[in-house]
């Protein structure tokens, strides 16, 4: 059973025995969005954290026409760099009307106790300074309660409780895509939203003003969740470097070796897009070639490539898991 407190935002969990947000239950309901009568008025933001994700948000929701009070880092040179950025990207997108104020005030993170009023606070820092972030700004006595918004996808909204006691709104928006550097683009991604209803509401929003699809995510499910993404973004880099190593183990040097994986690896994200793995899986294990992978399994040794080795033999057998073949190949990969 929950016990609610404080007008709704923060409830009593009596399972982990915490204060928690009020979690929001995930539906069917992607972007459901406001009517376009009541969305005329963007809400105004300040980011907290501007490297690589707040930035490029910084700079996305400039041009749709979202006011940003305040941009705020650990550093004020970093801070000021991306206010910088805005307002360049503003100027040269100036012939649209869509583009906000781009007169950013730059914080330095000991300052965030003089930060304006905002309607939302998007908290874009890394994960483990997510609730000092909270802590912090959950002393901030602003006259409208404003929504917080973080974008970590390991974490929850229950990170932010100390903003959900002050009666704020709290949730987290998860873009699933990866962002190298500020000016990569973010539209195009699919977002996790959880939290209260108001800050889900918000979250929609800004997800579809930033040319995304928004879904929903059970609070309990996100180091779940987020650790899915990692084995699709981070985790397929991994591997990626590991093929890498074994073709300039080849001879060929690491920049042609990237070139020539490419449309091996674009052609298999792409069967992906359309097909699901026991459709699109090709080549060895697919085909149940017995003496290949004998061939690539003395061949890795031979090299001594232990890496290689060991992904080799793991994700091998997933694959035979996803052929449906069970031959002499299983035994074989058993005895790597
Ligand atoms: N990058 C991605 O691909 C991506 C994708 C999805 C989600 N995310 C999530 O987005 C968040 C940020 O990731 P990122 O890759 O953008 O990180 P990042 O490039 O390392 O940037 C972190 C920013 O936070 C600032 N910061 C650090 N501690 C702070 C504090 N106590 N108070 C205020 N600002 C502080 C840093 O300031 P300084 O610049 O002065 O050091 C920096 O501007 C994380 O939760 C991450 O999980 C990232």
């Amino acid at each position: 059973m929950m016990l609610l407190v404080n007008s709704g935002r923060a409830v009593y969990d009596d399972r982990s025995a915490r204060m928690v947000a009020r979690p929001y239950e995930p539906g069917v309901d992607l972007n459901i969005l406001m009517p376009d009568r009541k969305r005329k008025q963007k809400p105004s933001v300040s980011i907290i954290g501007t490297g690589r994700l707040g930035t490029a948000l910084a700079m996305a929701l400039s041009a749709q026409g979202y006011a940003l009070r305040s941009l705020v880092a650990r550093r004020i040179e970093s801070a000021r760099k991306a206010a910088t950025l805005v307002s360049k990207s503003a100027t040269f997108a100036s012939n649209s009307t869509k583009v906000s104020d781009a007169n950013i005030a730059a914080f330095a993170a000991k300052q965030i106790g003089s930060l304006p009023q905002a309607d939302l606070f998007l908290i874009s820092v890394p994960d483990d300074q997510i609730e000092s972030v909270a802590d912090t700004l959950s002393r901030l006595r602003f006259e409208r309660k404003p929504v917080a918004l973080h974008t970590s996808g390991a974490l929850s909204s229950e990170v932010l409780l100390p903003l959900a006691a002050q009666d704020w709104s709290v949730g987290s928006v998860h873009p699933l895509i990866s962002v190298p550097d500020a000016n990569a683009p973010i539209s195009g991604a699919f977002w996790s939203v959880e939290g209260d209803r108001r800050a889900v509401r918000l979250a929609k929003m800004l997800v579809h003003d930033l040319g995304g699809t928004s879904f929903s995510i059970r609070t309990a499910e996100k180091p779940l969740y987020h650790a899915a993404a990692v084995m699709t973004s981070g985790n397929v880099t991994a591997l990626f470097d590991v093929a890498l190593e074994m073709l300039v183990a080849c001879g060929l040097t690491r920049n042609t070796a990237r070139q020539v994986l490419q449309p091996l690896l674009i052609s298999t994200a792409q069967n992906l897009e359309t097909k699901d793995p026991s459709a699109a899986l090709t080549g060895t294990f697919s085909r149940g070639d017995v003496q290949t992978v004998k061939r690539h399994l003395a061949a890795i040794k031979q090299h001594d490539l232990k890496d290689a080795l060991d992904l080799y033999c793991r994700l091998g057998k997933r694959s035979l898991k996803i052929a449906k073949k069970r031959s002499g190949i299983t035994r074989i990969l058993d005895r790597c």
